[in-house]
């Protein structure tokens, strides 16, 4: 496996290869990221993995500065997933100067869940994604792949949407949402836990799970089965920012026929203290 840090190194080491399979991250990686990696190795000829924490994506007030850093350990687990390349740039290889070309997402997609409550989130990630896939697949000849985890939902919608609208030579292949044995989706963010908040963190996908038993169960009044999960959470010293039912395809509200019909998801977000959850449950 070659650790490269510059584009350059990076078009260098890609070179000899048709079919690149990426998985773009940013670090600190769990099972979760791996199963991607695993499953980016069965695409092309090469597979690339990206870590990078990309700052324009959080929030004045988030979490940038503490966010994990953990590029050794990062790439012994790589190295035994079977990737080949890592591409891990300093901030001045990506952003040599501010990036004001961005790539703007249609609010209609990009201005619900979690963009409403993280403004400018799904800018950041369609610019240095957009980016990132030109470092990785610009000289690339054969089919370009790259890998994103149903764990960011809504994400996973977005950058089928801008490859879709630009026409990008890229298939976009999703991950199932790896989980610890008690449910929890793996998440960097896991780390920020205390013991008490990790024993209390299954909750979030409980009340998703809860959500969508009702849904299957003939409840048609979402707006009350919202209102009791929220509760529920509430109740147990969570802040929720949503946990709702939404169509698959579009991330809309579903109507009577679209609850008939199937094919929705029950998304949540939620902080306990000061980690703030998300995860979502197919249904
Ligand atoms: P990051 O949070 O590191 O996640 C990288 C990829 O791993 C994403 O596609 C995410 O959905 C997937 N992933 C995370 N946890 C997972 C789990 N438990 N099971 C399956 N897949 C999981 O998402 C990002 O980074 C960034 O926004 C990025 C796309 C790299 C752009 O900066």
């Amino acid at each position: 496996m070659r650790v490269v840090h510059t584009i350059a190194d990076l078009r260098q080491a890609l070179a000899p290869y048709d079919s690149p399979a990426f998985v773009p991250t940013m670090g600190n990686l769990h099972d979760g990221h791996l199963a991607l990696v695993r499953r980016a190795r069965g695409l092309g000829d090469v597979c690339v993995t990206s870590i990078f924490v990309n700052r324009l994506q959080f929030l004045p007030h988030e979490d940038f500065d503490t966010y994990p850093r953990t590029l050794e350990a990062d790439c012994a687990k790589l190295a035994s997933a079977g990737c080949d390349i890592v591409f891990a740039p300093a901030e001045h290889e990506l952003y040599p100067e501010p990036q004001t070309f961005t790539v703007q997402p249609p609010a209609a997609l990009a201005d619900l869940l979690e963009g409403h409550y993280r403004p400018g989130f799904f800018t950041g990630v369609c610019t240095v994604v957009m980016k990132l896939f030109q470092c990785v697949f610009a000289q690339a000849k054969g089919q370009r792949h790259a890998v994103f985890g149903k764990k960011d939902y809504q994400q996973l919608l977005v950058i089928r949407h801008m490859v879709r609208q630009f026409a990008l030579p890229v298939t976009i292949h999703d991950g199932e949402i790896e989980r610890a044995p008690d449910g929890l989706a793996l998440s960097s963010r896991n780390s920020y836990l205390s013991p008490t908040q990790r024993a209390e963190a299954p909750q979030l996908v409980l009340a998703l799970r809860t959500l969508a038993a009702g849904v299957l169960g003939g409840e048609r009044n979402l707006a009350a089965l919202e209102e009791r999960a929220q509760h529920t959470l509430t109740a147990r010293g969570w802040q929720v920012d949503y946990l709702t039912v939404r169509r698959r395809e579009d991330l809309q509200p579903p109507g009577v026929e679209d609850l008939q019909m199937g094919r929705l998801v029950a998304l949540g977000a939620a902080r306990l203290g000061r980690t703030r959850l998300i995860d979502s449950w197919e249904f």
